[in-house]
Parts: structure tokens; sequence; C-alpha cells
């Protein structure tokens, strides 16, 4: 398969394959999540975040929502609170729809690019933009754009990760032979990342108050696990026959490398910032 060289910032690569429909997304946190050993929910660290800096926001954002889970978190924890879920993706919003009807909340579901946010975006005393401008080639044109619809104080939380994120994972692509240059590609978070976080917001204008750095574990046990991950990677450029097939890229992981498990590790930054 041709990917682009920076495929997590491609515009036709994040509207269609990467979240154009849940599933990649959903298939992808699953098998992180059965895979971490190490490192504290990152939902629940965001919230934590979220109730020391501000506990009793009226307007709260959600940016860059996805499947909505930090969403469902902070409607739950602000129960009074105005919630506005932001995301490019039609499908991901409208599984962020049902998630919050469950809970019998709703949110002000908005489809829009987080670089141009509509009017309707506006006075939000807390916003979160987790796990998602490293989608963005110039992150602190987003964030600008975001701290523009905090309130004067109004506190944006933000999450990422280290750019030598899971890179034992592309050692194991690159040695099984399916995709030898996997090691020598850039990292998929290189827009924003762990590195230079702190100086993209600084560029943004908004104030650090708070920092975290959590390293987590990840252990692949099998190569069926280690597939179920390795699938949803747009970096890799596996053979046709295994693109998007967990269960062929298992069989042909299985044949090249019997030295499972893998174990990975990944940097998850949290930065807690405020408008002046
Ligand atoms: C890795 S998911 C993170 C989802 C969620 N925040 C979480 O922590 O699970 C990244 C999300 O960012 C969204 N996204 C990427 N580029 C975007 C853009 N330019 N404007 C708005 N949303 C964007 C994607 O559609 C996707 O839902």
């Amino acid at each position: 398969m041709s990917t682009p060289s920076a495929p997590f910032t491609d515009p036709a690569l994040i509207r269609g394959p990467l979240y154009g429909s849940p599933e990649r997304l959903g298939q992808r946190t699953n098998a992180l999540h059965r895979a971490k050993i190490i490192g504290a929910d990152a939902t629940e660290t965001i919230a934590a975040l979220a109730m020391a800096a501000h506990p009793a926001p009226a307007r709260v954002a959600d940016i860059g929502c996805g499947r909505g889970t930090t969403t469902v978190r902070l409607a739950r924890q602000y129960p009074t609170a105005a919630i506005v879920a932001v995301d490019q993706s039609p499908a991901l919003l409208a599984v962020v729809g049902d998630r919050l009807r469950a809970h019998n909340r709703h949110a002000h579901l908005v489809q829009a690019d987080f670089h141009r946010l509509p009017d309707d975006v506006h006075d939000l005393d807390l916003a979160v933009a987790a796990f998602c401008l490293y989608h963005s080639p110039h992150p602190e044109q987003a964030l600008t754009e975001i701290a523009d619809r905090l309130v004067p104080g109004g506190v944006l939380i933000v999450t990422t990760k280290s750019a030598d994120s899971y890179r034992e994972v592309d050692a194991a692509i690159a040695a099984s032979g399916l995709d030898p240059q996997a090691t020598s590609r850039a990292s998929l978070y290189q827009s924003f990342h762990t590195g230079n976080a702190a100086t993209v917001l600084a560029a943004a204008g908004l104030v650090t108050r708070r920092r975290l750095d959590q390293q987590h574990t990840f252990r692949f046990p099998d190569a069926g696990h280690l597939a179920d991950y390795a699938a949803t990677n747009p970096k890799y450029q596996l053979l046709p026959e295994t693109t998007n097939e967990p269960a062929a890229l298992a069989a042909a992981l299985h044949a090249c490398t019997p030295s499972t498990p893998v174990t990975t590790t990944s940097t998850v930054t949290y930065l807690v910032t405020a408008r002046p």
C-alpha cells in the first residue's frame, strides 16, 4: 500500500480511511486498551485535571471528540454544563450523540475543522483537545482558534503522545519483513508531541499552568493482538492482502515473527493551559 509520508496530517486520509467511519478508531483504541499493562486511564486523568482546574464550568467543549469517551465523562462530571462536541467526522459525531443519549445527556454536536470553528463554539469556560492536534500540520493555528473561543481565564486541556511512541512495534513489523522500512518513517505524532507541545501552546498565546507526563507500557502477547493494532496504523506499508485485514496480517506476522510478545511504550502528556 502506498501511503503519504505524513499520514496523520493528510487531509484525505483523516477524512476517509482514518475517521470516515468509527470502526478503525474503535479497533485501534480497543487493541491498545487490551495491551496496556502500565499507565493511568487517559479519560479519568483528563476528568481529574479538569475538575481541579474548573469545578463548575457553564460551557464545556470537547474538540476533536472522536467517539466521545471524554465527552461523555465530562458530561457526567458537569451535569448542568452545556456540552459542545466538535469533530470533523459526521460518523463519529453520530456515535457521540448516541452515547450521550444513553446517559440521558445532550450535547451541541458541531461538525467542523478545528482550524476554523463556527460562531456557535464560543464563551467556553473549559475545553479539551485530546489526542487530535497531531492531525494538524499547523497545530498552533488550531490552538489559536480554540483559544479564541475561551472566555478570558478559560481553561484548555490538551493531550498528546511522544514522537517515539510504539517504536518497538515498528521494529517488530520491520523485522518481520512485512514492511522493512517501518522503523525509518517519521513519527505519526511529529507535528504535535511531548517534545514540542509546550512551545506550540505558548506560540498560540496559551499559558501552561500544569503539566503531566506519564509513561504507558503495552504488551502484545501474540501475533493476533499485534495485528489488531498494526492493521490500524497508517504508517505501515503492508502487502495488499494484509492491509486492514487483521486475520491475514496475524497469519503473516505469525509466520514471520515467532518473537512475540512485543512490549512497547508511549509517553502521554497532559497540559492544562489558560487563555490570559
Ligand atoms: C485519535 S482521535 C481522538 C478522539 C478523542 N479526542 C479521544 O481522545 O479519544 C482524533 C480525532 O480528531 C478528529 N480530527 C482530526 N482532524 C480534525 C480537524 N481538522 N478538525 C476537527 N476534528 C479533527 C478526528 O476526526 C478524530 O475524531
